[in-house]
């Protein structure tokens, strides 16, 4: 019942730029692939290419034998072949029911059926393990339930080949648990399965064969029993990957307070939350999923309700209205949902950077010389690898959006910067960049907040870590306690 797919010669052009350059390998039945890549590598264009969503611009694809091309994803979802994208791709004015079947709605006799997909949307939530009505329309989803929604759409469409793209992302440890005794059991039950993951530790605990791809090409395929994590990362970037954190620098005793929060209460989320920052601190945040970090930055800058608090930027209280007038006083926040908050996905990438600071190169006419110098330095500093400047935000592969995000975050020079789950969905080689990048903000004096799910990165970058759980502080650790063990400890409150 599972499929053998062979990519022969495969090439993709996108306009002038050629991103895939002629890929050919061959995929068995019942078997789950790791595909790695740096960011840009190709990885999502590739899969893209395997589910109809996008056409080869030349080269073969060939399932169980049989040369295939898709006019369109319904076409391989005939045959199927399923993808979860790694940019959600919910409508998210519908319930999760109608989500599940869109495009496949069950129907009795002329009508659409609602008590029967209900029924079955409830069925697949079961599996992926979210407890939410049907009924709940996807907007008043968080980003996690969001990604179990695409997990459990995908799961009715009962694929024979199941392509995910960084379904983790965005999951807690729980329920990649469960995502992963899931794709086993496909797996058992004949599926074909393809896991596109930066995180190496899940690809070595779930995959049986790693496949690597480097600037459009395929560059090697391996058991996985046996490649250690170093080596999948060497195979990645082309080189030796090392030093991931640079060593840390002592905050100086007399280190001025650039950020002070007292009281903050955000209704439903946050309950008297006090902490404070110094210049040249990098103090991090952890926690589960729900624990009321992002919501408390949220509300820090105005973007949600606060009930209560009281905030002091450099010395001087600050009443933050929006986000536009924190990044007046100087601090600014990158949101975890880059695609929502972010960035602006269909404006260019230089109208994206200089978005945030337009008065800057307004003389009073805009000076596009500066401007183009913005972007020019920005992809260089920041890595971000783009076949061509001019594109629009949309047409970056994930991590380089990412990458995008935070160079568009920093222009305005922040004092105080947050960072929401700044690594996510960047490769091996980009996270260091990241972590050198954070080191520097801080040793020129300014004070970083890092929120992350990633403890280890938590753990090779901060000064001191804020551990909430349930919507209030547990403790904050310093340097002399900072392991995972203590971390999780906190987080989940079995200390
Ligand atoms: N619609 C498009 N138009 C133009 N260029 C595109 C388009 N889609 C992808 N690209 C380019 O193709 C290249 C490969 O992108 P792709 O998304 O496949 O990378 P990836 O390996 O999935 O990376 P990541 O790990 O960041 O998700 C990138 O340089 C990207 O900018
Ligand atoms: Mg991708």
């Amino acid at each position: 019942m599972s499929v053998a797919v062979r990519f022969d010669d495969i090439r993709k052009d996108f306009g002038p730029v050629r991103v895939l350059h002629g890929v050919s390998f061959d995929l068995a039945p019942g078997r789950i692939y790791g595909l790695l890549g740096e960011n840009g590598a190709g990885k999502s264009t590739l899969m893209k290419i395997l589910a109809g969503y996008e056409t080869a611009s030349a080269g073969a694809l060939f399932i169980d034998g049989h040369a295939q091309q898709f006019d369109g994803s319904r076409a391989a979802e005939a045959a199927g072949i399923v993808l979860i994208h790694q940019e959600f791709n919910l409508a998210e004015h519908l319930s999760i029911a109608q989500n599940i079947y869109l495009g496949h709605e069950k129907r009795r006799g002329w009508f659409v059926d609602d008590a029967a997909m209900r029924a079955g949307a409830e069925q697949f939530l079961a599996q992926v393990g979210l407890a939410r009505d049907p009924d709940t329309k996807v907007r008043d989803l968080i980003v996690a339930e969001k990604q179990l929604v695409e997990i459990a759409k995908a799961l009715s469409r009962r694929a024979r080949l199941l392509i995910m793209d960084e379904p983790t992302a965005t999951l807690t440890p729980a329920e990649t648990g469960r995502l992963f005794a899931l794709m086993t059991k496909l797996k058992a039950d004949g599926v074909t399965l393809v896991y596109i993951s930066h995180k190496l530790d899940e690809v070595e605990r779930i995959t049986d064969e790693v496949i690597v791809m480097r600037d459009g090409r395929f560059v090697a395929r391996s058991e996985t029993a046996g490649l250690a994590r170093q080596q999948m990362a060497n195979l990645m970037v082309g080189r030796e990957v090392s030093d991931m954190f640079p060593d840390k620098l002592a905050v100086p005793a007399d280190a001025p307070l650039a950020l002070k929060v007292d009281g903050l209460s955000v209704p439903g989320w946050v309950d008297n939350l006090s902490f404070e920052v110094r210049a040249g601190e990098v103090l991090g945040f952890a926690g589960l999923v729900g624990a009321g970090r992002t919501e408390a930055f949220e509300a820090l800058i105005g973007l949600r309700r606060r009930s209560a608090g009281r905030i002091e930027l450099a010395g001087r209280a600050a009443d933050l209205k929006n986000p536009r007038d924190a990044m007046r006083r100087g601090l600014t926040y990158l949101s975890e949902d880059r695609k929502g908050k972010g960035l602006h996905v269909n404006l260019n990438l230089q109208d994206n950077l200089t978005l945030m600071t337009l008065e800057r190169y307004a003389h009073p006419l805009i000076d596009l010389k500066a401007a183009r110098k913005t972007l020019l330095d920005a992809l260089d500093e920041f890595g971000i690898r783009t076949g061509d400047p001019g594109s629009r935000a949309r047409m970056l592969s994930g991590g380089n959006q990412q990458k995008l995000a935070l160079a568009k975050f920093l222009q305005p020079n922040p004092n105080v910067i947050v960072l929401d789950e700044p690594t996510r969905g960047v490769d091996v080689g980009a996270k260091r960049d990241i972590y050198f990048l954070i080191h520097r903000l801080a040793s020129q004096g300014r004070a970083v907040i890092v929120i992350s799910s990633e403890l280890i990165e938590l753990i090779g970058l901060c000064h001191r870590v804020a551990v909430m759980r349930a919507g209030t502080l547990q403790t904050t650790l310093g340097l002399d306690h900072l392991t995972e063990e203590e971390l999780i400890a906190h987080a989940t409150g079995t200390h």
